[in-house]
């Protein structure tokens, strides 16, 4: 159930369009933000259907279709995401993501006991030039190094 607050911000998001339907990304964006626990419920994509008038179906394909919207998924505090990819690939990208599941002791697709860290893999972000790299919440971090990873998520409290 989305709370007041946030329908709200979605009420006032779907002003900037020029249709209703063209808010659903940002709807789902303020949604999932607005979840304690970083995701998009099936109750929640139903409400936003709702508010933009628009069939289910069509609200659900474009949460499952973007990996950035955790649909019936609850993620961590900080949802990792490594970029696994042709160019992160090649620059080792599977080092990086044997670290990182070192580091926080879980595999890809799981989620540490603290609720803290969540690990995914997921398709190109876009930034092949500074391959290998990840995206944590919001946040791109390129170049990456086994080390520089380590120092990364040892800098999130
Ligand atoms: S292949 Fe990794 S960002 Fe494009």
């Amino acid at each position: 159930m989305l709370s007041e607050k946030t329908v709200e911000k979605i009420k006032r998001t779907t002003t900037c369009y020029p249709d209703k339907g063209s808010a659903c990304m940002s709807a789902l964006r303020i949604a999932q933000l607005d979840d304690p626990e970083n995701q998009l419920t099936e109750d929640a994509l139903r409400q936003i259907a709702n508010m933009l008038d628009m069939p289910p179906v069509k609200v659900n394909e474009v949460a499952a279709f973007y990996t950035m919207y955790n649909v019936e998924r609850p993620v961590g505090k900080y949802h990792i995401q490594v970029c696994a990819n042709i160019s992160c690939s090649l620059l080792g990208v599977e080092h990086i993501i044997s670290r990182i599941e070192n580091i926080l002791d879980i595999k890809v697709g799981e989620t540490t006991k603290d609720k803290k860290f969540t690990l995914s893999t997921v398709e190109c972000l876009g930034s092949c030039g500074t391959a290998p790299m990840m995206q944590i919440n919001q946040d791109y971090y390129e170049n990456l190094t086994g080390e520089g990873v380590e120092e990364i998520l040892k800098s999130l409290e």
